[in-house]
């Protein structure tokens, strides 16, 4: 029986979505025979209340030098880190002397930019190779690794102690999650705080976004899991904030134990998970079905769009989009192609279903009639972007919270 990654106890598996690739291997032609596929099975332990992958493909698979996604794609999320920068610094940092920041998954350097830009000092940390360059390019001090207690050694010796340890959708990614903390526990300092920000479980279990579910995302987290696994290294949840990402994320902020005070959101949030019955398994058994409910939803409206002769192309080629795809059963004679505006995903297949990813001004130069909108977490900045195509009567689909044409 597998265990629980962060408390060990024994966990069963509520629902399993089948065989899955990496969400983020967007492959060519001529890999398709040896495409790599694992169960993307679904627990909750009922000791911590981490909802979590069992079982997690080898880091190396999801993580190198290839990685497709940068995070500086959207121009929303850009102005989210600025301002998340900027809430961080006047609360914690402007009244430090010289403070010493560093995130882990850097990616791109959308957030630890603006430390940068602040003229900190500052470290980021990312194991994928090419998105780490394009960090270095912006000026941003990157070592490329993972973040584990033997490299957090690594870095007190050459750089100190941290105020600031920042983590964007991130610790959702760790299965070696007690080491990434114990790590974190040593390199800050002893006033030092960790902020961190994941899509939330209560806003994935409300929508039935079941999309987050992916190779990478081994956990999704809770005020109530982020408390108990931060307990077991002397730290405290110290302050939790909802955010717009993602569809619905969290931010937490953690300390060492007694060094900070701890705000009343805590206790709101965990208060309010409890009614969500975030802690109780019945609720995962009627996610499951609202998983399946929402699939068979949005199977039969492809079917009966393409019964019609009409078209639909998929919007971003998400990582979430291969969750939706395999689950679901989606390939190409229903979806004929995704649209995405990065580069190294373009004349690429989609991961398991092999449908044909193309640069975005194929959808502009002719319009299908229907947008599947796997970047649905970036509405608002993408309807603003496509008003041509529902002006000249194309027609959105969304799957969260619930299947839809628009
Ligand atoms: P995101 O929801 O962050 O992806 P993920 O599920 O992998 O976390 O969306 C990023 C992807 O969406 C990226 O491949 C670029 C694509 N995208 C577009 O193609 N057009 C757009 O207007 C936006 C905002 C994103």
């Amino acid at each position: 029986m597998p265990q629980c990654h962060i408390c060990s106890n024994t966990i069963t598996p509520f629902m399993t979505f089948g065989q899955m690739p990496i969400a983020n291997g967007f492959l060519s032609e001529k890999n398709t025979a040896t495409e790599y596929f694992f169960e993307l099975e679904v627990a909750h332990c009922p000791k911590c209340n981490a909802v979590q992958l069992p079982h997690q493909p080898e880091k190396e698979k999801m993580f190198h030098t290839e990685y497709p996604f940068f995070s500086g794609t959207s121009k929303s999320m850009q102005t989210h880190f600025a301002d998340f920068a900027d809430s961080v610094n006047t609360e914690y940092l402007a009244k430090l002397h010289d403070p010493f920041v560093i995130e882990i998954g850097c990616n791109d350097g959308i957030l630890i930019k603006n430390f940068l830009n602040l003229g900190y000092r500052h470290l980021g940390i990312d194991p994928s190779a090419n998105v780490a360059d394009v960090a270095r390019s912006k000026g941003v001090d990157v070592i490329t690794s993972f973040f584990d207690i033997t490299e957090a050694a690594r870095i007190i010796k050459s750089h100190g102690q941290a105020d600031l340890f920042l983590a964007a959708n991130v610790m959702c990614h760790l299965s070696n999650i007690n080491s990434v903390v114990e790590g974190i526990q040593r390199l800050l300092k002893p006033t030092g705080i960790l902020v961190f920000e994941e899509p939330y479980l209560g806003e994935v279990i409300e929508t039935t976004a079941y999309d987050q579910l992916y190779d990478e995302h081994v956990f999704l987290f809770s005020a109530h899991s982020v408390k108990f696994l931060f307990e077991q290294f002397e730290m405290e949840l110290i302050d939790i904030a909802p955010q717009p990402t993602h569809g619905g994320s969290m931010r937490y902020t953690v300390a060492h134990k007694g060094q900070h005070s701890v705000t009343q959101t805590v206790t709101q949030q965990l208060q309010k998970e409890t009614l969500l019955g975030l802690c109780e398994p019945s609720t995962y058994k009627k996610f499951k079905e609202s998983c399946e409910k929402s699939r068979d939803q949005l199977v039969s409206l492809l079917e009966s769009i393409a019964k019609r002769g009409e078209t639909v192309a998929g919007y971003a080629a998400t990582s979430k989009s291969t969750t939706v795809l395999n689950y679901c059963g989606i390939g190409s004679s229903l979806v004929s192609y995704i649209c995405d505006t990065t580069p190294i995903k373009h004349s690429r297949l989609s991961p398991g279903m092999h449908i044909p990813v193309r640069p975005d001004h194929e959808f502009h130069d002719d319009y299908p009639d229907y947008a599947l909108l796997f970047a649905y977490n970036h509405k608002n900045e993408i309807f603003q972007k496509e008003k041509a195509f529902s002006k000249q009567g194309g027609r959105w689909i969304l799957y969260v919270p619930e299947v839809i044409t628009l």
